[in-house]
């Protein structure tokens, strides 16, 4: 069997990975291959694939359980029978999409962070594409804490922050939830602003979506502008990478770790992507234990 190759993308983060059919079973080898490549590159590309639904959700599930998808936005009348395969789309049929985010700009997110066990990734693949716009970015965000001033860095440590699950990245309103204005009073869940990785050790900013964002315990004004100034530090590009996508692509990110926008594309285009997204463990922060004298000497 041949191996895989890896090729860094960036210097920051994304790497390609080649030599495989996801659409074929993988042997225990090249499955750890690829999870060690995606733990140290965050995001991993694989051209050229040619998968059905249930392909991709047997490739996904290598990585860990599917979790169904989450509530669409209330237009949508979904054309898939899977609970767990989500759809990405602009495109319509009788005037209703069928799928989600449309074709404007999704603003820099983690998915489904909303939850209390957010999921650990996604592979988004494409089957329909525009031939230009739609590129999806990725930020890393092991990157963008370690980079904080010292004295933001401390402080977040100790902070939660609340993710709202009303609106989701392109801003529309999700199935069955309220339209609220009051950010520290919207339904989501807290969570520590910096999270261990439970699988590299490695910590990482951990921040949701900018919209009703609040931290836990402050005054709203006070909380507003200190988001602004770390979403400001982690939107920086950085940290990031845009993918111009073809027919065939798929893209898995892990989604502790990296946060992801999506391009605005010709409303007149085609694009359709299916998801397919892995259940996470409870976000936490562990501080790196203090250096003992011993480990000095
Ligand atoms: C997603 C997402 C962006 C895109 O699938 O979670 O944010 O490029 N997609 O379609
Ligand atoms: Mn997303």
């Amino acid at each position: 069997m041949t191996p895989i190759t890896v090729h860094p993308l960036t210097q920051r983060i994304g790497a390609e990975i080649s030599g495989v059919d996801l659409a074929q079973p993988l042997s225990g080898d090249t499955f750890n291959a690829i999870h060690a490549a995606w733990m140290q590159h965050q995001v991993l590309l694989f051209r050229d694939q040619n998968l059905s639904d249930p392909q991709l959700e047997t490739f996904s599930a290598r990585f860990g359980a599917l979790d169904r998808k989450p509530g669409y936005s209330a237009d949508v009348v979904d054309t898939t029978t899977s609970d767990f395969v989500c759809v990405i789309s602009n495109v319509k049929i009788d005037n209703k999409p069928i799928g989600d985010l449309g074709d404007g700009e999704a603003v820099w997110h983690t998915d489904m962070s909303y939850n209390p066990l957010p999921p650990l990734g996604a592979a988004l693949y494409a089957l329909e594409v525009p031939s230009a716009g739609g590129e999806t970015g990725f930020s890393n965000m092991y990157l963008a804490y370690e980079a904080l001033p010292s004295a933001l860095k401390t402080r977040v440590q100790t902070l939660q922050c609340k993710h709202d699950a009303t609106r989701n990245s392109a801003g529309l309103l999700r199935r069955g939830m309220p339209d609220v204005t009051d950010p520290s009073h919207s339904p989501g869940t807290l969570h520590p602003m910096v999270r261990t990785h439970p699988v590299t050790g490695r910590p990482c900013l951990y921040l949701g979506r900018r919209r009703h964002a609040y931290i836990a315990g402050l005054p709203l004004a006070e909380s507003e502008k200190l988001l602004d100034d770390i979403w400001a530090h982690a939107s920086k590009p950085e940290f990031s990478w845009h993918h111009s996508w073809r027919k065939g692509d798929l893209l898995m990110w892990d989604n502790r770790c990296v946060m992801h926008r999506r391009n605005p594309f010709d409303p007149a285009a085609r694009r359709v992507m299916h998801r397919t997204q892995i259940i996470g463990d409870k976000p936490f922060f562990k501080p790196a234990a203090p250096q003992t004298a011993e480990a000095h000497a």
